[in-house]
Parts: structure tokens; C-alpha cells; sequence
């Protein structure tokens, strides 16, 4: 864990490689729930929550492996215990993932609720919903949700809100339903169409991921697939705003340009050079930022996860904008941290006015969450002295080996323990 001691001012500049999406790695290993035959998945990312899940899906009787760099063997013979323990859901969100295809394999599940975290209360109504409207009993009892269902039976459902694992959640308790289910309403992100390839590559009938209706035909049983996990977008938007921030010149490799589109479109707004080929993009500023004004939504608008990174940047601005965040109601815990880096930032509501700085000042500051870890990080690489980040465990949940990407980009940032 430690904490990250980062000496700004340096421009970034160099080639980087992103690493896979773990908003795609974590529903992906919790589809090897659906088989009994084995999952092979490339390009899977090693850091905190992939760890997690994989703690999981041990507890539940998942043999796992390591079979070569960032490839991931995973099969389920059977299914040992159809549960989600608290210690293990509380730390991460995404353990909900595993309740849509323990149903589908097992017929029963007993998860215990998410709990709220730094962003807000993060409810799985919707999931849980979904999953009554497709003929599973629902309890909740002592902070666990018990559910069965001998069978599911296709329906149609609406989201009456966006909500990403709760698309990815019933699309897969959808593949073994009998029946068809019509998802309406529904996440777009990446990560949906690339689990939607993964089930389908195990022989699940899907059409329509990537847009706000998707069709699923039950079918008998899945197969085990290879399948290799889409590039990290929020790593590659990181990175992004990390070339910007420091005026360098980064280009960023392995990434899916088309996936991070909404905010190369604000970088370019604020004055970067952004030049895009197939799998990779280069970043380059030269001055100091124009102010722009961002509004956090489902993709393909601008992803959430990406607001706290571009208010980094913002903060330094020749001028005033103002970052709505649409999507959680709580995810401006960066702003009183980046606040006591000298920035110039007012909340109200839903709403933060940035009132652009010419530089930000080096100081010790504290990471609450995971994209707020990334924030600091970017401005420390912009601020003059030193800057200490502390609570680094939130940012290990969600990057892989950041500091020695920045690093390898110049960046003079280095890890100490304690
Ligand atoms: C996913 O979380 C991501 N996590 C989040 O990334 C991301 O911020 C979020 O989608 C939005 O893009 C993973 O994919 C593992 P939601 P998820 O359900 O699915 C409300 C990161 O930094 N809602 O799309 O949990 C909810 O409160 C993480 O990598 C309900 O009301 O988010 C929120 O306001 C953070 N009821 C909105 O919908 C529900 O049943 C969107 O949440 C579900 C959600």
C-alpha cells in the first residue's frame, strides 16, 4: 500500500501501453458461473479488484489460474457455495456481479447487499427488479439478498436509470432463462458489448449490446470461450489527461480511441493536440488550458470516471468552467484535496465551479476513492514541490502499476511503504 511521493512540473512524454478494462475483467470472470467448462481470458488486468473477485469465485468453488501474462484460466465444475459473503461484497461494489448467474446456474443465491461507498449509495434496486420481473423470489434478510428461482423466464424490463452492472447482471442471468428477454433502457459502455461478446462466444444468443434495447435468447447451457478483455478506457483518458496536464507529448498505445472519444473531444476543446490512428492515440499540449465546461453521462457521453481526472486539469485553466456530475451524488470528494493544492473550486449541488489557476502548489493529500486517487496523482504531476498521496489502496483497486507507466513517461513519482 504506502503512499505515492510525486515531484511535478516534468512534461510527460514517451509511448505507454494500456492495460485491460477492469470494468470488463470483473462481470467477465463472474460469467464463468454460467459453465462448468473453462474460461480462458486474456489482457486481464492485475490490480486490487480483480483480485477480489477472484478471492470470490474461490469461496465459491472456482478454480483459478495463472496460465501466462495477464491470461487468466477460470472454470466452475460445480458450484460449492452460491454466496457472496460481507467481507468480501463490502469491499467491492461489483460483487453484485456473481447474483445474475448463480441464479441462472444454481437457482439460488444469497449476496449480501453492496453497502454505500465514497460516491454515493450505490443501490442495487434495479438489479433486483429485474430479477423478480424474471420469476426469482426476493428477500432480504440480515443485510443479505436471498433469492431462487428454479428457472427464469425471459421478460422485458426497463431501467427506469442507466445502470451498468445492472445491465450486465440480467443479460446474464437472460443467457440460461427460458424464454426471451429484451433489455430496455440499457448501459451502452464498452464493457457491456464486451461481455455480450464473451457470452456470446460461449454460445449465448445476444443482439443488440452497445444499445439502449438488447434481446437475449435462453438457451440450455454455455460453453467455456477464449476471450480477451477489452483495453481499460478511464486508464487510457488517465493518461490522457496526464500528457495534457504536464504539456507533453505521450502516445498512448493499446487503447480503443473510439471508447474515449467524449473526452478527447474536451481535450481538444482545451487547446491539446489529439491525433488518432488505429489502437493508439498521441497527446500533446503546449500551453496552458482553455476552461471547458463537462457534463458526466452514460457513454458515449462523458464517462463519470473520467471527472475527477479532467477537474485536475481544469483547475488549471485560463479560466472558469463548470463539471457537472449527473451520475453519483457524491463524487466531488477530490475537490477539498485539490483545494489545499492551491485550486479555486466551488460546489454547489451537482455542480463544480473552477475557477482556473496557473499553477497548483505541491502538498500532502488524501485519496478517498478510486478515480479521486487518479486526480491528485495528475495534479501533483503538474504542481510545483512535492506532493504525498496518501490512501493509495483505493487507487491500486483500479490501475494497474500507474506510477511506473508515469514513470517510464518521465514522471518523477515513486512509491514508499509505510
Ligand atoms: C459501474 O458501476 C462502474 N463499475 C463504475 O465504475 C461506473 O462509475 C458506473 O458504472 C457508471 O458508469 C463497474 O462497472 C464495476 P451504475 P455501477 O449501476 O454499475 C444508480 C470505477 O471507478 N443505480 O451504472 O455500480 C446508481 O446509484 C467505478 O471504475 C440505482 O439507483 O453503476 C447511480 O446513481 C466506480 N439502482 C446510477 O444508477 C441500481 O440498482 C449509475 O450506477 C443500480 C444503479
Amino acid at each position: 500500500m504506502g503512499r505515492l511521493v510525486i515531484h511535478g512540473g516534468r512534461p510527460l512524454r514517451g509511448i505507454v501501453t494500456v492495460s485491460g478494462a477492469k470494468n470488463a475483467a470483473l462481470p467477465a470472470m463472474a460469467a464463468v458461473l454460467l459453465t462448468p467448462q473453462e474460461l480462458i481470458l486474456e489482457n486481464v488486468p492485475s490490480l486490487g479488484d480483480v483480485a477480489t473477485i477472484r478471492r470470490l469465485l474461490g469461496f465459491m468453488g472456482v478454480e483459478s489460474s495463472d496460465v501466462g501474462p495477464g491470461t487468466v484460466s477460470l472454470t466452475s465444475r460445480a458450484v460449492e457455495r452460491c454466496e457472496a459473503p460481507y467481507d468480501l461484497v463490502r469491499t467491492m461494489r461489483a460483487a453484485v456481479l456473481v447474483l445474475g448467474p448463480l441464479l441462472a446456474r444454481c437457482g439460488e443465491a444469497r449476496v449480501s447487499l453492496p453497502g454505500g461507498c465514497a460516491i454515493g449509495p450505490r443501490p442495487i434496486n434495479l438489479h433486483l427488479a429485474g430479477l423478480q420481473q424474471m420469476g426469482a423470489e426476493i428477500d432480504l434478510v440480515d443485510g443479505y439478498v436471498m433469492a431462487k428461482a428454479p428457472r427464469l423466464s425471459g421478460a422485458r424490463l426497463a431501467f427506469e436509470t442507466v445502470t451498468v452492472t445492472g445491465t450486465e447482471n440480467l443479460m446474464m442471468a437472460a443467457t440460461l432463462a427460458t424464454g426471451t428477454t429484451i433489455l430496455e433502457n440499457s448501459a451502452c459502455e464498452p464493457e457491456v458489448v464486451d461481455l455480450a461478446r464473451l457470452l456470446k462466444a460461449m454460445g449465448a444468443r445476444i443482439e443488440g449490446a452497445g444499445t439502449s434495447t438488447i434481446t437475449i435468447e435462453g438457451v440450455e447451457a454455455l460453453t467455456g470461450a477464449r476471450h480477451r478483455i477489452v483495453p481499460d478506457r478511464v486508464e487510457a483518458g488517465t493518461l490522457a489527461v496526464a500528457a495534457a496536464i504536464t504539456r507533453g507529448d505521450v502516445v498512448i498505445q493499446g487503447c480503443v480511441p473510439h471508447h474515449v472519444e467524449a473526452v478527447t473531444a474536451k481535450l481538444r476543446e482545451a487547446g491539446a493536440s489529439v491525433a488518432v490512428e488505429a489502437g493508439q492515440m498521441r497527446v500533446r499540449m503546449a500551453a496552458r488550458p482553455r476552461p471547458v465546461d463537462i457534463s458526466t453521462a452514460p457513454f458515449p457521453g462523458f464517462a463519470t470516471d473520467m471527472q475527477a481526472q479532467i477537474m485536475a486539469l481544469m483547475a488549471i485553466a485560463d479560466g472558469r468552467s463548470v463539471i457537472t456530475e449527473t451520475v453519483f451524488e457524491n463524487r466531488f470528494m477530490h475537490i477539498p484535496e485539490l483545494v489545499r493544492m492551491g485550486a479555486d473550486i466551488t460546489v454547489a449541488g451537482r455542480e463544480a465551479v473552477v475557477q482556473g489557476v496557473p499553477f497548483l502548489r505541491g502538498a500532502p493529500v488524501m485519496a478517498t476513492d478510486l478515480r479521486a486517487s487518479a486526480s491528485l496523482v495528475l495534479a501533483g504531476l503538474q504542481a510545483g514541490g512535492e506532493t504525498l498521496v496518501d490512501g493509495i489502496s483505493h487507487l491500486d483497486r483500479g490501475y494497474e502499476r500507474l506510477e511506473a507507466k508515469l514513470q517510464s513517461l518521465g514522471g518523477e513519482i515513486r512509491r514508499v511503504e509505510g
